[in-house]
């Protein structure tokens, strides 16, 4: 016969994702939120919101000083409208608006910022106080929160991290090519791995999953289980 499941021994955690773009992080944490009720603290799309109000506002992705001024300052929030995990900048809602590959080609410049980091971070920790969160990004596991209840690493080949975005264009109506994002998603691994600011790393206490051929519901399965096996004592 099958032990009771404690419901309760989930309560309060903090499961952090972290790894490379295109390993299927955002949609695995959103879906993974949603099955335990979590949470789903897209801290990406927040480095997105500031980049998008810089482009918007003429601040260029160098100017570190101007960048760390706006990141303390603006409003960023997530609200989940049907299933859709809304992102909210000054109030308005930019949730589309900081997909565009304007956003994202700027954006690694952006978040590499010690500055705009620390001022991100602190509103990261601040929605992470209570628990019940799943965090995604790259710091997460590292940096944002280092005692995360479970980490995952979540890895792809290059070639499958491309196919998916070249899908994830071709959803916002743009098209690309396998080759195109293969050159991007290089250009962004070294920038993020290479950054002296919370660069991209996987924690020794992080679980890798490797996602290659792995479809999303098999992801998340794989996930909970590993939870599971993390926060229910037998
Ligand atoms: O996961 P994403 O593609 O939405 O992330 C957008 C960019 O923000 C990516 O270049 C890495 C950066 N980022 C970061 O530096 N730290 C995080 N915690 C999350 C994202």
């Amino acid at each position: 016969m099958s032990k009771p499941y404690k419901l309760s021994a989930f309560a309060g955690k903090i499961i952090a994702v972290d790894g490379p773009a295109g390993a299927g992080k955002s949609t695995t944490a959103r879906l993974l939120a949603a099955r335990l009720g979590y949470i789903y603290l897209d801290t990406g799309a927040m480095y997105r919101a500031v980049t998008l109000f810089a482009l918007k506002n003429n601040i260029l992705p160098e100017d570190g000083v101007a960048l760390t001024e706006t990141a303390r300052k603006l409003t960023i929030e997530f609200r989940v409208e049907g299933n859709i995990n809304k992102v909210y900048l000054n109030g308005a809602d930019v949730t589309y608006l900081i997909r565009t590959p304007e956003v994202t080609k700027a954006v690694s410049a952006v978040s590499a910022h010690a500055g705009v980091r620390e001022a991100l971070v602190r509103l990261q920790r601040e929605i992470g106080k209570k628990g019940n969160v799943v965090a995604e990004g790259r710091d997460t596991t590292s940096v944002v929160f280092p005692e995360a209840d479970l980490k995952i690493y979540l890895d792809a080949s290059i070639a499958e991290r491309a196919r998916r975005r070249v899908l994830d264009f071709a959803r916002m109506n743009l098209p690309t090519t396998v080759e195109e994002q293969t050159k991007e998603l290089t250009r962004r691994d070294a920038l993020d791995s290479g950054r002296s600011a919370s660069p991209l790393m996987r924690t020794g206490d992080a679980i890798v999953v490797d996602t290659t051929n792995l479809s999303i519901e098999e992801q998340v399965d794989r996930i909970i289980k590993l939870a599971k096996s993390r926060f229910i004592k037998l």
